[in-house]
């Protein structure tokens, strides 16, 4: 997909579809208007007959349309104007690109970042923008032997603007739009890769050629150096599993001087539960299970796409939960590289377990903070639902900045507590520690279980295992928090 940005009247825009909103009810939005009165009233006597009362969802495609330069108005119901909020907004252009992608138009003119949306400026609508259409468009059909192609699909989409002296802040907005966009949908197809395919050597390759492509700097561990370093807690997780696993490190190096941002990312390619075996039900939902390493390779592409200035460095811990002869028992207690010895009391709670070597592992970067990204519990799930991840760290400071980069992104997070009240339930009878903590608090107790591992640096972990994939009808991976991210490193970055 090709974007550009324009400003000027939308009726005097040459193109094959040109889009504009109406509110509920029956309310034109200024574009809409403009294109009204040079068709002599076109637009508000379609309304007035009924033909678009402005639901949210709802569409009127209109060919001829006099007095304009387009070969289609594409009108696009948006809702009740009080209520059209971020949400609302990125809804109506996902439904606006959907069916113009539908109508056979290559190109179209988009109205719809005129429209203001509470507190967000023009940026905002224009980076939302872009970063929508792409994950609009996005289908995961390598595996299908017939795929469904579209004969004439969207190919160039204008963003308009209202005011001349928007349209360089909006140009620098689409392209920090279109690197979130496809980092978002490089995540979402490596996350919907089945185990099969997606191993930890294959992550490796993945990350190797996404290294060849933006020139990042790449060094891969296998066995043998995992060993030498110690991390018998990623080593242990691996051990029931025949694919080897890996210590994924790549790096953006665009910034010379100052400390690096560290991202770690859960890459468990397959989460059988190991010797503590998974229930059968949705147990193929657990190829998402490397969601986390996922989103650390779609945040690298788009800050090299970007070439951010920040030095930014992207660790995975990629291992298969196995149930091989082999894995770990319910019982052995293993020393993980930082030297403390832990429990396994379940095999199933693998995640921490690969990341806390991982977490060792980043502090020889010495960084100015360390994110790790992981689809750590399903009591994350019950605590916050499909909505927010789950969001933990030992730095009020860095906390709030990414609830901020999140806020902004449309990607939210929500703070959860990490009281050393609630370490006590990771007391092991035999080892430092125990690997899990009990039903209560079952996220928290995770979080805790990390934080002893992230003791030498600012911290902050991600829970994703709502967020990352959706389930049912739409199966598939949402690419989150690839968006949080970037914003996150722009921020830093200190280019927004
Ligand atoms: N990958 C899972 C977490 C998960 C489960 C994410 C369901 C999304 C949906 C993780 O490895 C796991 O199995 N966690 C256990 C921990 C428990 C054994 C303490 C869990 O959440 O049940
Ligand atoms: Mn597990
Ligand atoms: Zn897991």
């Amino acid at each position: 997909m090709q974007f550009s940005i324009k400003s000027g009247r939308p009726e005097k825009t040459r193109s094959a579809c040109v889009v504009a909103g109406v509110f509920e009810p029956r309310k034109l939005s200024l574009p809409a208007q403009l294109i009204d009165a040079a068709s002599g009233g076109a637009l508000s006597e379609l309304v007035r007959r009924g033909d678009m009362e402005g639901k949210a969802g709802s569409t009127a495609l209109l060919h001829h349309v006099p007095g304009t330069l387009a070969d289609r108005v594409l009108l696009v119901g948006l809702g009740k104007e009080r209520e059209f909020h971020e949400r609302q907004f990125r809804e109506a252009i996902a439904t606006a690109v959907r069916t113009v992608n539908e109508t056979g138009a290559f190109d179209a003119t988009m109205t719809l970042t005129e429209l203001p949306v509470r507190r967000n400026d023009v940026r905002w609508r224009v980076r939302q923008g872009a970063a929508v259409a792409l994950e609009t468009l996005y289908r995961f059909d390598r595996l299908k032997s017939k795929k469904d192609e579209v004969r004439r699909p969207l190919r160039k989409l204008t963003f308009s603007v209202s005011r001349r002296n928007e349209l360089g802040p909006a140009a620098e907005a689409v392209a920090q739009g279109e690197a979130i966009g496809e980092g978002v949908n490089l995540a979402r197809e490596l996350g919907n890769l089945p185990g099969n395919l997606c191993t930890p050597a294959d992550l490796a390759g993945q990350a190797a050629g996404l290294a060849r492509t933006h020139r990042l700097a790449i060094e891969v561990l296998e066995r043998p150096a995992l060993q030498k370093l110690g991390m018998n807690a990623l080593l242990s997780v691996a051990r029931g599993s025949h694919q080897p696993p890996r210590l994924i490190v790549l790096r953006h190096r665009g910034a010379k001087t100052g400390k690096p941002v560290v991202l770690v990312g859960k890459g468990i390619t397959f989460d059988s539960g190991g010797i503590s075996l998974k229930p059968g039900a949705e147990m193929d939902e657990m190829k998402f299970d490397m969601c986390g390493a996922a989103a650390v390779l779609g945040t690298l592409s788009a800050c090299a796409r970007l070439k951010l200035p920040v030095d930014v460095i992207g660790i995975i811990a990629a291992a298969e939960n196995m149930p091989g002869g082999g894995a770990s028992r319910p019982g052995d207690v293993i020393t993980s590289m930082s030297g403390q010895s832990i429990e396994i009391l379940n095999t199933d709670a693998e995640g921490r377990l690969v990341l806390c070597d991982a977490l060792s592992y980043a502090a020889r970067f010495d960084p100015a903070c360390v994110v790790d990204i992981a689809t750590l519990t399903g009591a994350c799930v019950i605590a916050l639902g499909h909505v927010a991840s789950g969001l933990y760290g030992n730095d009020d400071a860095l906390v709030r900045d990414i609830q901020r980069a999140g806020a902004s992104a449309f990607d939210r997070v929500w703070p959860m507590p990490l009281w050393d009240d609630y370490q006590e339930s990771l007391k092991s009878n035999f080892a430092d520690m125990a690997n899990i903590g009990g039903r209560p608090a079952g996220s928290v107790t995770a979080a805790c279980f990390l934080s002893r591992f992230a003791q030498k640096y600012r911290w902050a972990h991600l829970d994703i295992a709502g967020t990352a994939w959706k389930s049912g009808k739409e199966k598939g991976a949402t690419g989150r928090p690839v968006p949080l991210l970037v914003h996150f490193l722009i921020e830093r970055a200190g280019k927004s």
